[in-house]
């Protein structure tokens, strides 16, 4: 610890997007057509939390790197995450995100697809500009391109999944590739650039590994008992569609009425589930401490993520990665 620095995460995150607002619209110039450009930058500009370019600069700086060369991987990473997030609300007919009309809506399927591609191949602009020794931009490009990936993979068992009763074990790796790979890639990403040797970079990447399942884990629970206005996504739609999140494959296992599992069950997976019906879904999880049991995992992994620090140094930087991962679970939005 370093005395007397208290770093909050969430105040943290807000100053670091502020720094980032210039960085991330520089890159999105003005070209034609004008109606791609646009979609292409609905998203990047509306912000969201920004955790990824965050843990880039701040895995950067804990290393002792100078944190103004990672910005370019910052902004590639955001844009990245915003590419997958363009395609994932088209693949889960999701309606809003960022409090604003979805891309493929918004505008149309064609144009979220190319918007979603034409983000892909800016990050991987941004990251041949990087002022990095050859050794790290090749490392940086390895970790990065596997977690792109890997996300498909992950996005497509998650779509496998839809309707499906799968095991937790199975539904942990989903998570691990759709979602912890790429805060992994940010955290190995910031380190290399950084200049940090192979254990730093390692436990980074760990780090950022088991602090995306906890962030997920409690993503399947705001989505289940968040509040759409704060969110500014959809709520209820995982459960009209059947995903099998660690909550629902505990409550298949624990809920002992066999009226009330029936009753469950014909409410899961049903697109035309009424928010009556979904909320009585969440109830029924909650009584059979489903919910408990997710946000216990959900601290576990962070708790997991955190301990993985202890190779750094003491720095700001690192408490803010540590606040980082408590923020993960422990947030509105
Ligand atoms: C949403 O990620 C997609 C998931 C992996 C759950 P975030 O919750 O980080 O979204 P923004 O970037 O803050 O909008
Ligand atoms: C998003 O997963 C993961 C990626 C974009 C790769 P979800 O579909 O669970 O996340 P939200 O709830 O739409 O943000
Ligand atoms: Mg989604
Ligand atoms: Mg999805």
């Amino acid at each position: 610890m370093v005395r007397g620095i208290v770093i909050d995460a969430k105040e943290y995150l807000i100053k670091t997007s502020k720094e980032l607002d210039g960085p991330i619209r520089q890159y999105i110039g003005d070209e034609e057509p004008a109606n791609l450009i646009a979609a292409s930058r609905q998203y990047p500009y509306a912000g969201g939390k920004r955790m990824r370019p965050a843990m880039v600069l701040a895995a950067a700086g804990a290393v002792g790197g100078d944190v103004s060369k990672a910005v370019p991987l910052a902004v590639a990473v955001e844009y990245i995450h915003n590419f997958t997030l363009i395609h994932d609300d088209f693949m889960d007919g999701d309606e809003k995100r960022r409090g604003m009309t979805t891309i493929h809506i918004a505008y149309d399927v064609p144009t979220a697809i190319l918007a979603g591609d034409a983000l892909f191949a800016k990050a991987f602009q941004l990251i041949a500009e990087l002022d990095v020794p050859d050794r790290n931009m090749k490392e940086v490009l390895r970790y990065v391109s596997q977690a792109v990936w890997d996300l498909a993979r992950g996005q497509q068992m998650d779509i496998n999944n839809e309707g499906k009763i799968v095991s937790e074990e199975a539904y942990i790796e989903t998570i691990r590739l759709k979602t912890s790979v790429l805060f992994a890639a940010a955290a190995a990403g910031g380190a290399l650039v950084g200049g940090a040797g192979e254990k730093i970079v390692t436990a980074l990447h760990e780090y950022a590994m088991a602090l995306g399942l906890g962030f997920q884990i409690f993503d399947d629970y705001l989505g289940i008992a968040g509040d759409p206005s704060k969110t500014g996504k959809s709520v209820g739609n995982d459960i009209r569609k059947g995903k099998c999140t660690v909550m629902v494959t505990h409550a298949m296992r624990n809920i002992k009425d066999p009226k009330v599992l029936e009753e469950f069950k014909g409410i899961l997976g049903n697109m035309k589930a009424t928010e009556e019906q979904t909320a009585r879904a969440r109830s029924i999880m909650e009584s059979a401490g489903s919910i408990t049991y997710g946000r216990q995992l959900a601290q576990k992994k962070v708790d997991e993520a955190i301990s993985k620090l202890d190779v750094l140094a003491p720095s700001e930087y690192k408490e803010f990665m540590i606040a980082l991962a408590r923020y993960a679970i422990d947030r509105e939005v």
